[in-house]
Parts: C-alpha cells; structure tokens; sequence
C-alpha cells in the first residue's frame, strides 16, 4: 500500500518513526512516500509545503500527518486547514475510548465524535471592518449540514451504534446553527433504526463530564467539534491517546488530535499512542481489520502493564522504549 507520510513540526518526526517502526515489525507492505511541511520546513525552505506533497496525496488518496505548528494570531494560514479544504475531507473522525489500565475518572467511555471539517469560523473568512473591528464570517449551508449528517446515520449503523446526538447552540444562533440542527432533523427521518437527538454545546460539555455514557456518536460542527474532542480527550488519558481521521470522498488524511507539542518535542518524551491509533484507523479502513485490532491491542497491553509507559501518563519510558515494547507486544 502507498502511503503519503508528513513528519510535519516538533514531535512530529518521533511519533511518524515510530509508527514506520511498528509497520516494518506488523511485516505490513507499505511504502512510504516522505513530504516536508509545517513551520520548520518554513523556516528553513520558505514554503509550508515540499514540493509534489499535493500531487503524492491526490495520486494515493491516503496520507498518515504528523503535527504541523500554526502561528497564534498572525503569520500563515493552518496546514491542517489547507489539506482540508484542499482535498474536500469533509468529515473529521475522532473515536475515544477508554484504554484499558490508564486510570481515569471513567473506565467505559466509548464515544465517536463526528466533525464537520469544511466550514463554520474555520471557513477563514475574516476582515477588519476598520482598525478597531473584526469580522468573521460562520458559513454553515444545508449541503455540507446534509452531507455530515448522512455520514454520521451511515457510521453509526454501519458500525452498530445506538443512537446520534447533534451538537450545536441553535438557541443563540439561530440562522446558522437553527439550518444545522433542522439538516439534522431532516436526514434523522431516514434513518429511523437510529435514535437521534440533540444538545445544546454547552450543556453537552456538563454531561459528558458528569456521565459520558449517555453519548454514543456525537455530530458537530467544525469549532465545537474542535473544542468537545479535545474535552472528550482528556477523559480517556488525554491528548496522547486521541486518534482521527479526515476522510474525503477520494482521500483519507489519518493524524493524531494533538498538537507539535514543542515543550517535549525532540527529547524522546513523545507518547506516540495517538499517531499509531491514527495508524490502527488507516489499517482497519482499508481492509486490514485484524492488523488493526492486533496494533490496538498491543498498545493497550503496554499501557495496562504499566512498565513502559510515557511522561504524559506518569511514566518513565521515552518514545522509543514505548515503541519498543509495543512491538514486542505484537507477537
Ligand atoms: P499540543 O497538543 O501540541 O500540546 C499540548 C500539551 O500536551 C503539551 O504540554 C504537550 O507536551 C502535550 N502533548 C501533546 N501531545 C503529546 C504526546 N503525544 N505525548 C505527550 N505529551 C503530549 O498543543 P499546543 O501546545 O496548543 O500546540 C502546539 C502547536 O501544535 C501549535 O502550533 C498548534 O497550532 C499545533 N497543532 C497542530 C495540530 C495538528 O497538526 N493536527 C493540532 C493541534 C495543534
């Protein structure tokens, strides 16, 4: 299988070598096709991406992305942003879960949050109306509001699901939100073996701290969607173990929700769990189920015997020997 990689900024390179460390070990046939991109490729090319990067994703239809770092406020536009729009990955897949033996406030959180990855504020869509204002502009349409509720309905019967809740603040903005949650309503009447409800973005933040089990598949849109994986994160064990795909009608970009982490980044301090997650996705996607549930596995052996385990979670191990122990794990 061809697989585009980009090691992308900060941990990035650690965590995409260890996943190319697993894949050799897995004896999968992969080959890597290797592109630069993010800040530092930036700083030192003067581009934010290497040359054939979109014509490679566009050729292979899949890519594995490590972090790629974004300047706060000014400086250029986000990677991630580009590739979505670029590639027209409308959906944003964030499956969490508890891992066995990680001790977190709820031992059977098992929630699939659905992102919409191509509008709202995340559209870039903004101006100074003069020096003292800013605009910016939430675009929501009923055609990508009908496309990410179908997704969601199809997901979550296809992977046995009981019921889909629409996540939105339509009591405030009526327009924008009020046309996403009534798309909702509308595909929900085709799925009727699904139960459908909704929650107002705030108060599903309240509940899913105070008992998560009465989410199953969540469907947002982009800036929540942001905002409620990284919440949803922290109650499996944080961002280490939050995986994600971008999935497009021709291309499935696979990456780690966290970020270039720059305070550990380059100290083999990384715990590169999410990215092999992300990995585990790629694989289960594309025909390779039991090689999923084999690489899953063997990250939650690793994590439930607790020798080899990274800082983030109170351990002493660096990427490396987590690596390591993970692939000693596979058998
Ligand atoms: P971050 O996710 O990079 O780091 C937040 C905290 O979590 C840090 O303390 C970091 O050390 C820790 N952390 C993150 N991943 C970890 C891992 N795998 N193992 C152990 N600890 C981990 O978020 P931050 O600091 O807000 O962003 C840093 C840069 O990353 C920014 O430039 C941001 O734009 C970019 N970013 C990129 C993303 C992507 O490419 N998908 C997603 C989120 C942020």
């Amino acid at each position: 299988m061809d697989i585009v990689l980009i090691p992308g900024d900060g941990i990035g390179p650690e965590i995409v070598e260890s996943v190319k460390e697993v894949s050799d070990a897995m004896k999968l046939d992969m080959t890597w096709h290797t592109y630069h991109a993010g800040s530092e490729y930036y700083a030192s090319n003067g581009k934010l991406v290497e040359d054939g990067l979109m014509d490679a994703i566009a050729e292979y239809g899949i890519a594995l992305k490590g972090p790629t770092a974004t300047p706060i406020g000014t400086g250029f536009r986000s990677i991630n942003v580009m590739l979505r729009q670029q590639f027209g990955t409308y959906v944003n897949l964030r499956p969490v879960h508890s891992i066995r033996g990680l001790k977190t406030r709820y031992d059977d959180v098992d929630m699939v949050i659905i992102r919409e990855n191509s509008e709202d504020l995340y559209k870039g869509i903004e101006y100074m109306y003069d020096n003292d204002t800013a605009h910016g502009i939430k675009l929501i349409t009923r055609a990508a509001s009908v496309r990410i509720f179908e997704f969601a309905f199809e997901y979550a019967r296809k992977n046995h699901r009981r019921k889909v809740t629409c996540v939105q603040k339509a009591n405030i903005m009526k327009m924008t939100d009020g046309l996403f949650l009534s798309c909702f309503k509308e595909v929900a009447q085709k799925f009727p073996d699904i139960e459908a409800d909704s929650c107002l973005v705030d108060a599903f933040c309240m509940k899913t701290v105070t008992d998560p089990s009465q989410f199953d598949v969540i469907v947002t849109e982009n800036l929540y969607g942001d905002i409620v994986s990284d919440l949803c994160a922290g109650l499996v064990g944080g961002l280490g173990f939050a995986p994600s795909a971008n999935i497009g009608d021709d291309v499935r970009i696979y990456e780690a929700v966290h970020g270039s982490a720059p305070d550990i980044a380059g100290q083999d301090k990384a715990n590169p769990s999410a990215i092999l997650m992300s990995f585990a996705m790629l694989l289960n996607d594309h025909g390779m189920k039991e090689q999923a549930e084999r690489l899953n596995s063997a990250i939650d052996g690793v994590i439930a015997e607790g020798k080899h385990t990274t800082c983030d979670i109170g351990g002493k191990a660096g990427t490396k020997e987590f690596t390591q122990a993970v692939i000693e794990r596979l058998g």
